[in-house]
């Protein structure tokens, strides 16, 4: 494998109905590389402070509920971010965005009857550091109902966005768990091509882990070439 497009989900995939009507008809226009693509806007730590990054935070609302804490399993994602050559990729602005512990998103369009947490927004930033590493703490996410096929589940996931060295380098994808028994049932993990689906599943990690506070999950993210970590979609 040496290019990231083999690894990419097609834009149309049946088993994933929405795709059926927002797939394009036509073969995409490639636009040439102005410099601007390659040069400006960049980001910077100052984008990003920690409590961004701490999702157990950035969203309390009622410190008279559960003290001011989200309900759920605390769990650590960290990784690194690497281009095609194995470098790691600094400046990198990571935003993630998932649902609470009860598989709930803080959305008007969510309709799941599932319970909201006053003390989980459900959203964070990170830039990565001079190493390509970036960490998250947050809540294990609840896996939920959607309506693609009948009793179809999302397995439990962390929606991730990436703006590389500049704002028009950009990844779309999803984190998953190890060992999720829906994962074998989820057409959006499935559109990925077999050889790249372990890409999009993070490692459980006791050196990621905080002794006596939270377990630790590895997702190493790949920007391009052979190994790059598939698109996935920001819905769903
Ligand atoms: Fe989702």
């Amino acid at each position: 494998m040496t290019n990231r497009a083999e690894s990419e989900p097609p834009f149309l995939y049946p088993g994933y109905k929405s795709t059926v009507l927002r797939a394009p008809t036509q073969a995409p226009i490639a636009l040439p590389k102005a410099r601007s693509t390659q040069t400006g806007p960049q980001y910077g730590a100052a984008h990003a402070t920690a409590l961004d990054a701490d999702l157990t935070k950035n969203g309390i609302t009622a410190k008279h509920i559960a003290g001011g804490q989200p309900l759920g399993e605390r769990i650590i994602v960290t990784g690194q971010v690497r281009d095609d050559r194995a470098r790691p990729v600094a400046g990198a602005l990571i935003e993630l965005w998932q649902a609470n512990a009860a598989g709930r998103y803080v959305h008007s369009s969510d309709a799941h009857d599932a319970p909201l947490d006053p003390n989980f927004f459900g959203a964070g930033k990170a830039v990565t550091d001079a190493h390509g590493h970036y960490c998250f703490l947050t809540i294990k996410p609840g896996a939920y109902p959607w309506g693609n096929h009948h009793n179809g589940w999302r397995p439990a996931h962390i929606h991730y966005s990436l703006f590389g060295a500049s704002i028009a380098s950009r990844l779309i994808t999803q984190l998953y768990f190890p060992g999720d028994p829906l994962l074998q049932h989820d057409p959006i993990f499935h559109a990925v091509p077999a050889h790249a689906r372990d890409r999009l599943v993070a490692q459980f990690s006791l050196d990621a882990t905080a002794p006596g506070f939270a377990l630790g999950y590895v997702f190493d993210i790949v920007l391009s070439g052979g190994q790059a970590t598939p698109l996935a979609s920001s819905y769903g």
